[in-house]
């Protein structure tokens, strides 16, 4: 990841997930409660950006998903092969804590996301995350996610697209 601060490893049982606070409620309760058993069902990886003593500053949990042809732009699905759905990888939380924001450790936590789905072995067309509100989908427009027609709360970026800005 881009910034030297941090460093990005996997969730582990030594990490501290009871202090984390993001300035979100939802965000620090599914971390503090909820991720471990995700994880443990792997139906979400989560990592972790940790400072030098080791605290957590953000985390991020990315899974498999499915997206719709018809839920694609044409100009974009017309590119594809005709199948229902295509691969990708769905980043469905990320959060940083109130101490860490605006150092540009969201913007780092997103571009390891891109880059581990990027050098996954298992083919994914697009990098897919669920904002949980306005600001949020702001943030990620800024970093060049397009929403879904459907649902803006919801966007993607082609992996293709990130391989060159990485
Ligand atoms: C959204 C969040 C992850 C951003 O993290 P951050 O560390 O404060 O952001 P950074 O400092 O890395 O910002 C990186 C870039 O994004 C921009 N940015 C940050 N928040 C933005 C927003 N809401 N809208 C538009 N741009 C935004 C910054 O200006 C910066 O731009 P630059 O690189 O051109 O200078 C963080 O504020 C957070 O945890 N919020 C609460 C939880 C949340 O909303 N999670 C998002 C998904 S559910």
């Amino acid at each position: 990841m881009s910034s030297p601060l941090f460093h990005v490893e996997m969730l582990g049982p030594q990490h501290d997930r009871a202090t984390f606070r993001s300035g979100s409620a939802p965000l620090d309760r599914y971390f503090s409660e909820q991720v471990k058993q995700d994880v443990r069902r792997r139906v979400a990886a989560c990592f972790v950006a940790l400072t030098d003593d080791q605290r957590v500053a953000g985390y991020y949990t990315l899974a498999a998903v499915a997206i719709l042809l018809s839920e694609l732009p044409p100009a974009l699905a017309k590119k594809l092969p005709r199948y229902p759905t295509v691969p990708a990888v769905r980043m469905g939380r990320l959060a940083v804590a109130k101490e860490f924001k605006g150092k540009g450790l969201g913007g780092a936590l997103l571009a390891d996301a891109l880059q581990r789905a990027c050098n996954a072995e298992i083919a994914a067309f697009a990098l897919v995350v669920d904002a949980k509100d306005k600001v949020a989908a702001a943030f990620y427009a800024h970093h060049g996610f397009s929403a879904f027609a459907a649902s803006p709360l919801t966007l993607f970026l082609p992996l293709a697209t990130a391989r060159t800005q990485l």
